[in-house]
């Protein structure tokens, strides 16, 4: 578990020691408190809560508010971790200033550094977000927000992907991101990024090569029944609360719960004292 509060260069000198970064995503407060006490370096506010909290199909619908709502858990959690909040869709991709304002929320809010989704098209505005202070992370290879383009499959395929994913994450180097996530991509590239690169790159779906890895909470503790092909499930939680529930209902109706354990009875002076309240009604109403 980190000592003292994460920062983004923290994050960076990981990487110049060899240790690899251990990042998974939160959306409330005890998601993010167990994360931290059990020691994870960095936790995100991703915009996957549009679909693994609220059941949306993509990320599209997810606002800057509902990234702010679901930060202020996380925060309350007062973790030591690295708390990244998400970027939701074209809440930066329009122009600087907007970019930096909202940027700006989320600091606002508590977030320790933002994450936007993209490449060389965002390059101006990540710089107008470091001008201004706010630590950026990049993301390159598959991105989610524009998957209505390109769809959500594995990236790299052909040379022109794989040119525009390199020269991405280096211009998002040279523009002051103190760390990239490298999503779903082949591991051979993630690897050559990592060499590459002087920040760390976090990889989900593309291998083992990197200075780091994320994923989902949801798909990590199997509360998600789909989640994507590289996700590693450590637990099935969708299994064990459904088992949990079942008991419960069925402790309902077979009146097994709740039990002794569960509940209060009044002493003999409280009972005396219920009956004279209870006759006093009874009396009343006549
Ligand atoms: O929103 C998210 O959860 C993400 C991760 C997949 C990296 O961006």
């Amino acid at each position: 578990m980190p000592e003292r509060k994460m920062n983004p260069h923290d994050f960076i000198k990981l990487k110049r020691k060899g240790r690899r970064i251990a990042m998974v995503t939160a959306y409330e407060y005890f998601q993010a408190r167990i994360a931290d006490e059990a020691g994870i370096d960095g936790l995100l506010v991703g915009d996957s809560l549009g679909m693994v909290v609220l059941g949306f199909r993509s990320t599209h619908p997810v606002t800057l508010d509902m990234v702010v709502h679901h930060l202020k858990g996380v925060v309350n959690a007062n973790p030591k971790s690295l708390i990244v909040a998400d970027m939701p869709f074209l809440t930066y991709e329009v122009d600087k200033r907007e970019a930096v304002r909202n940027a700006g929320e989320l600091i606002r809010h508590g977030a320790d550094a933002v994450k936007v989704e993209g490449g060389l098209e965002i390059i101006d505005k990540v710089e107008a977000m470091i001008n201004a202070g706010i630590p950026v992370m990049g993301h390159v290879g598959l991105n989610p927000q524009r998957a209505l383009l390109r769809g959500l499959r594995l990236r790299g395929r052909d040379e022109d992907e794989m040119k525009y994913i390199f020269e991405s994450a280096l211009e998002l180097e040279k523009a002051g991101a103190f760390s990239i996530i490298v999503e779903f991509t082949y591991s051979d590239i993630a690897r050559e990024l990592a060499r590459l690169l002087s920040i760390p790159v976090i990889c989900i779906g593309s291998g083992p090569w990197c200075d780091g890895q994320i994923l989902v909470f949801h798909d990590l503790v199997g509360l998600n029944p789909n989640p994507p092909p590289f996700a590693k499930r450590y637990l099935n939680l969708y299994q064990m609360v459904s088992d949990a529930l079942r008991s419960y209902i069925d402790e309902i109706e077979r009146g097994a719960f709740p039990s002794q354990d569960h509940f209060w009875s009044l002493d003999e002076e409280g009972i005396k004292t219920l009956r004279r309240i209870v006759n006093g009604l009874k009396r009343g109403g006549q």
